[in-house]
């Protein structure tokens, strides 16, 4: 394990714990903040970042899977005096590691919000202090369980504040070996 990274699981029991898990997250992310969103289809990616921007921008704000346009951008918003512009990618289409660039992901980076899922498809381009949360079905549920098993990895500079949203999100948080 990367050190400065802590690794810890969480079970998120229904999509509303998921929602609730990204409001809360929204709630400390700050521009320069990156999720990456991994997992197989239809794991809960989506999910958590629809609710993620809805919570930032509004909750009727529509907000369709970046599935062919690869990126959706939302705001600018102002909160406390501070812009903030939300991007979401799903790269799952992405050809070449390189059209990072030609997106303009590289640059938001540093400057926006940025959610992304299939983030393997960044390469190198991936900023190393991102927070990473790994879908999974839970194990040993059945077909058609609403239970998600995320494996979060949370550098430290955002380790308290992950924490507080897992508690207020009512997010069942367990460290690597349990
Ligand atoms: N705990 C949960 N968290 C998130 N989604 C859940 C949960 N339980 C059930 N679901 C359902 O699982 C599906 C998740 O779909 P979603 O589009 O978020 O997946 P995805 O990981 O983005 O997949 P894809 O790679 O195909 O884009 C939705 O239909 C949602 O209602
Ligand atoms: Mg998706």
């Amino acid at each position: 394990m990367t050190s400065g990274v802590g690794l810890v699981r969480l079970t998120v029991n229904g999509q509303p714990a998921t929602e609730n898990l990204a409001g809360a997250c929204a709630g400390f992310a700050i521009p320069g903040c990156t999720f990456l969103l991994s997992g197989g289809l239809g794991a809960g990616k989506s999910t958590f970042a629809r609710a993620f921007v809805r919570a930032l921008i509004g909750a009727d704000e529509e907000v369709p899977s970046p599935t062919f346009t690869l990126v959706q951008q939302y705001g600018p918003i102002d909160r406390g005096g501070v812009d903030i512009e939300i991007w979401h990618a799903d790269l799952y289409r992405l050809g070449d590691p390189d059209e990072v660039l030609e997106l303009g992901l590289d640059e938001a980076f540093g400057t926006a919000i940025c959610l992304i899922e299939w983030p393997d498809r960044l390469g190198s381009f991936a900023p190393n202090d991102a927070i990473e949360l790994i879908f999974d079905f839970a194990a040993d549920k059945g077909a058609g369980s609403e239970v998600r098993e995320v494996i979060a990895r949370v550098p430290d500079k955002w380790r308290a504040d992950f924490a507080a949203a897992c508690e207020k999100a009512g997010v069942e948080v367990r460290g690597p070996d349990e």
